[in-house]
């Protein structure tokens, strides 16, 4: 198995290494790549559905995304898909995976079903390096402070995607989340502090208002971002990446007017998240 970086502070290519029959060995150094370099890349893989479940199995539990349409066969799977009509596309923001649930997932494995012929890459930041080029002041403004998630703007009857052409795709309209969790977080097995907020997704800071939060959420959201902090995946087909979701942000990017794009996503089971 051999791993190559693919920026300075995020991602990793993985080569060497068959998902679907990999050993114990393997997986722990997979797991630990993910766990440090936020997002592992894998290509030429073979993956039918039930591999994908099983491996994923390997991780611990699944979490089914209240949203997305599920795969009739296997509701595991959820798709992340936009037609060639469509102009809106799934997670074409800068966010991460379930941060409005109370234990938010760990992870997700995406696998690459339908691609445009051009187009369609996922950008990654990393939240330890941004945590780690934060000024000293900032990181002491935001030692201890907690903020509230939610996924209700987005996904409720009258939120974003129903505005768009991707409503109509969409579950969970009467759905309500909300969850507090501390701004820098501990990752649990790193040990690595991480910035835990997101643009998509995090709301304002406990004890204060959305507005009085503004200003500090902006500042922590464009530090967020810093080209530095960022890999982007290029897609092929056979491409599988894996991702840690809180030590990674992700945005799809929406650059394929015209053409369809499908991937199947798991979402991994996490803990709760500790300062
Ligand atoms: C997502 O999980 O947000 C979608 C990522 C992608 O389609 O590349």
């Amino acid at each position: 198995m051999r791993t190559t970086p693919m920026a300075p502070q995020c991602g990793v290519e993985i080569s060497g290494v068959r998902l679907a029959t990999c050993n114990d060995a393997e997986m722990q150094a997979i797991k630990q790549a993910i766990y440090e370099r936020g997002v592992a890349v894998f290509r030429d893989q073979e993956f039918t559905p039930e591999q994908h479940i099983d491996f994923a199995h390997r991780w611990g539990g699944i979490d089914i995304n209240n949203y997305f349409p599920l795969q009739d066969e296997y509701p595991e799977i959820a798709i992340v898909r936009k037609a060639a009509d469509q102009q809106t596309n799934i997670g074409g923001a800068w966010h991460t995976d379930h941060s409005y649930d109370q234990i938010p997932a760990m992870g997700s494995i995406l696998v690459a079903r339908l691609l445009p012929p051009e187009g369609g890459d996922t950008l990654f930041a990393h939240m330890g390096a941004a945590y780690d080029n934060l000024p000293d002041e900032l990181k002491a403004e935001i030692e201890g402070l907690e903020a509230f998630h939610t996924a209700d703007h987005v996904y409720k009857a009258d939120g974003l995607y129903a505005q768009t052409d991707m409503g109509r795709d969409l579950r969970g309209q009467d759905m309500k989340t909300g969850a507090v969790h501390p701004v820098v977080i501990r990752h649990p097995v790193t040990g690595r502090k991480l910035l835990y907020v997101n643009s998509a997704f995090t709301i304002h800071f406990v004890g204060q208002t959305r507005e009085e939060s503004l200003p500090l959420l902006r500042r922590l959201f464009d530090a967020a971002v810093g080209e530095d902090n960022q890999c982007r995946v290029e897609w092929r087909p056979g491409t599988v990446a894996i991702w840690d979701n809180r030590t990674t942000w992700h945005n799809a990017l929406n650059d394929y007017q015209g053409h369809a794009r499908e991937m199947h996503r798991i979402t991994l089971s996490g803990e709760a998240l500790a300062a």
